[in-house]
Formats: C-alpha cells, structure tokens, sequence
C-alpha cells in the first residue's frame, strides 16, 4: 500500500499526490496563453480532490496570464493546509523566457515578487532552482543558498530546497542550511532519491510525464494500464509514487479532465506484477 502524505521539512503534512502550476497558463512552450478562467477552475478543483501542494514559480506565465497570480485570484484565502512551492533563480528575458540565472544580490527581489503575486507573508518552500534547461552540475550553489538561508532565518521563507542540482551542489546547499526538498528531472539520478529517501527529504520529479513530449503509450506503460484498466498517464503517477515513499509528484495540466485523470492515480495499486513488468 502506497503511503498518500509526506513530512515535508518535518512539519508540514502534505500529499503525494500533487500539482505542477506551468501548465496552466501555457499548453506548450511556443503556444498562445492559455484562459485564465479555466486555471482558476482547475485550481480550485486540484484543492477540492485534496490536492494540498501546489508546485509554481514567478517564471511561469505566457504574456499577462501568471500561474502565482491564478493561484491567487483561485485559492485566496488560503487553507491552513495548502503548500505552495515556489522557484528563484531563473531571470525571464525580455520576451518573459526564463534566459539568464539571478546573481545572490537579485535572489531577495524575486521572494518578495513570490510573497507579493501570492499574497503570502511567508513562502512554505523555495527552491534554488539551478542552471539552463541542460542537466544539472558545474557550478558552486552555495553563495546563492545561502542568500535564500538568510531570507528564512528573516521569517520569508520556512523550508529550502535546490532543483536540477548534481550530488556535489546538493552536498554544498546541505553544508550551509537544511534542504528540505529537491526538485530534479524525473529521470534523474537515482543515487540522489536515495539520499534523499535517507535523510527525509522530499524528492520532488518534474516533467513526471514526459512534460508532454516525452509519449507517455511506451509499450510496458500501455500494457499495465490495459491489465488495470487505468490510464498510462495513471499508472505513470502511480508507479511514481510506488518508486520512493519520499517521491512527490507534480502532474502538470491546464486541463480539467487531465487532473480528474490524474488525481484519480491516488487509488490505482500497483501490484508486484505490474511494478516488475514497468521495470523490466
Ligand atoms: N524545476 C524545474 O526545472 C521544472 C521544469 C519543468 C516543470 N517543473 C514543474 O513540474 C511540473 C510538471 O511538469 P510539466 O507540467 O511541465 O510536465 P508533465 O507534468 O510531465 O506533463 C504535462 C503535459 O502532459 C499533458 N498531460 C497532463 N495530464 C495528462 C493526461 N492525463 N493525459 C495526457 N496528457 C496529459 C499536459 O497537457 P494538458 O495541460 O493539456 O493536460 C502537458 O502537456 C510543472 O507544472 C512545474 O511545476 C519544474
């Protein structure tokens, strides 16, 4: 049985099961802004399924339609026991692409940019995220971490985490302040889930569906979700969640229907069969 809720940071009580924010303003990368008022709705639909973290960032946006912005006019006031993530580090060009990396002396701006488009007087968790679009790895995370350090010893920020960081920068953030989650490609390096998994700390996939240009029908994929007559995005989150009890997922959509799909992937038990035959 797979556990439903995680310790994020040792106090705050979250699901699994979450939700990715991208998407709701952007269907694709090139693509036209997606309508605000579907967002919204389906904002509001991830909270009453239980969904209780929401994954975001200041970056994500297409033109004037904003995920922290949705998330606001959506879910403000906000329950006691929603978690909302955020991301510093990206700095968006001048057509609003994230092109170039905030220095340390930037990184304070885009909390406070995070605490006012939310309209929070403290962000639950921030993530450093690190570098391009490429794989993590190279450069010293440190300096940078630790600005984020001091924002939460100010009150701004309760729990820290680093995204699409190599061993070596999750090792320098943990030497200077404790991490609480790390968001990496969900392909990612399964020796880091496992340290993760060792310390408590919540390992967080992104993409965990191919980000929608990885095809989720693969044939090992489409064989279980036939035999349980599931879906392959479905089975995808459930054999997510079935990887590590510290692995939380952040299905992205803009779609009502999708995140009826995929939150439905909360009660689809894998058994052994199916885990041995998604692994083969
Ligand atoms: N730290 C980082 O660097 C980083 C990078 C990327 C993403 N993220 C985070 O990770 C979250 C998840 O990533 P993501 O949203 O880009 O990708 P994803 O969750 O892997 O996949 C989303 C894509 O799959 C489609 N989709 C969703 N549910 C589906 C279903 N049941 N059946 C078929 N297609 C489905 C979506 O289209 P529709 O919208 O039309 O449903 C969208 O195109 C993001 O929302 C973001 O919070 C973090």
């Amino acid at each position: 049985m797979t556990i439903k809720t995680f310790s994020l940071g040792g106090d705050l009580t979250i699901r699994r099961l979450g939700f990715g924010a991208m998407r709701l303003a952007m269907g694709t990368f090139d693509g036209p802004a997606r309508e605000p008022d579907t967002g919204i709705a389906v904002l509001r639909r991830a909270v009453a399924l239980g969904v209780n973290h929401i994954d975001t960032a200041g970056f994500y946006g297409r033109g004037t339609v904003r995920a922290n912005e949705l998330i606001r006019a959506a879910l403000a006031p906000y329950a006691d026991d929603l978690v909302i993530a955020t991301k510093v580090g990206p700095l968006p060009g001048p057509d609003g692409v994230p092109s170039g990396q905030a220095t340390p002396g930037q990184l304070r701006a885009l909390v406070e940019a995070d605490l006012r488009t939310l309209g929070l007087e403290r962000l639950d968790l921030v993530y450093l995220r690190v570098g391009g679009m490429t794989g993590p790895g190279g450069e010293s995370i440190a300096e940078r971490f630790a600005v984020l350090a001091g924002l939460q010893e100010e009150g701004l920020i309760r729990h820290l985490g680093v995204s699409n960081v190599d061993a070596g920068q999750f090792a320098e953030a943990r030497a200077v302040a404790p991490v609480s989650a790390v968001q990496n490609h969900h392909s990612d390096d399964m020796e880091l889930l496992a340290e993760c998994e060792a310390s408590g700390i919540a390992y967080v996939p992104y993409f965990p569906l191919g980000g929608g240009r990885t095809p989720l029908d693969t044939e090992r994929l489409a064989k279980v979700a036939a035999r349980l007559g599931a879906t392959t995005a479905q089975v995808q989150i459930a054999s997510l969640l079935a990887t590590s009890p510290s692995i939380l997922a952040i299905p992205g959509t803009g779609s009502l229907e999708h995140l009826e799909e995929n939150l439905a992937a909360d009660g689809l038990a894998l058994g052994e069969e199916d885990l041995g035959a998604l692994r083969a």
